[in-house]
């Protein structure tokens, strides 16, 4: 029999924020795949449940998932074909019979990596899969800056932040904009918010759960130094009211 595939979400980095759910499936099945964004290096998924659960009698496979960039509206064969192999190594696995968890960190319904490989997965085979909720980077963040995401007949949206250009009709429609994957266009979004008067709406929060976490409710505190990719900036419609 085919084994079952448990997507897991583990939660921002902080291994407290692991679910019960997640380590009783992570003691129990005999493989793990962790995904990694680069080719070298340990994955960060890994460091996070290796001080909670033993690895060493495990079958550990560690996947790169190179960064999922389209070329027009769609990805590149390079990609697609990365994720075919990726999704054949592991239908591989769970042929033999075993049950194997592949680790997303937050919640794996939010912006991860294995939705790319689930269709592939889903297709022409009789995989069971189970997704398992975690603690997404967004909830830590409204916990870190006790703010509640939406109250009463609030509304709020997360948008890459790629897309910091187009934000400003949803200020009209959404008490609060969360906006994931920052770094990279932080300055220009500082700048659009301070010409709108919103800088002191605004909170940049970075490393979550992690080493060198950091909290910061002034944007114009933020510099070089704390821009990285595990970052997003809150926008609260009436932070000062
Ligand atoms: C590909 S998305 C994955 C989101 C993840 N599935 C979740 O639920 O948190 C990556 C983006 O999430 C945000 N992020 C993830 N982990 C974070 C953390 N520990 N602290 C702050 N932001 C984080 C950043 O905006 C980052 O660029």
């Amino acid at each position: 029999m085919t084994g079952t595939l448990y997507v897991i979400g583990i939660g921002p980095g902080d291994p407290e924020l692991l679910t019960l759910k997640a380590v009783k499936i992570l003691r129990d099945v005999p493989c793990i795949f962790f995904p990694k964004g680069k080719e070298e290096g340990i994955s960060l998924a890994r460091s996070v449940v290796e001080g909670v659960i033993d690895l060493s009698q495990k079958e550990l496979y560690e996947l790169h998932f190179p960064m999922a960039k389209k070329q027009g509206n769609k990805f590149s064969r390079e990609l697609t074909e990365r994720w075919d192999e990726i999704g054949s190594a592991i239908t591989g696995i769970l042929a033999q019979g075993k049950d194997a968890a592949f680790l997303t960190l937050g919640d794996p319904c939010i912006y991860s990596t294995y939705f790319y490989i689930h269709g592939l997965l889903q297709k022409g085979s009789r995989i069971q899969i189970e997704i398992i909720p975690g603690i997404s980077s967004i909830n830590l963040a409204f916990s870190k800056i006790e703010q509640p995401m939406a109250l009463a007949d609030e509304a709020f949206v997360v948008i890459p932040a790629a897309y910091w250009e187009s934000f400003e009709p949803l200020l009209a429609n959404f008490h609060t904009i969360v906006f994931m994957k920052v770094h990279k266009v932080f300055y220009q979004l500082r700048e659009l918010l301070s010409q709108k008067g919103l800088l002191r709406n605004a909170w940049y929060v970075s490393k979550l759960g992690m080493k060198g976490e950091r909290i910061i409710a002034d944007l114009r505190e933020v510099t070089d130094e704390d821009l990285n990719y595990f970052s997003m900036v809150i926008l609260k419609g009436r932070k000062d009211e």
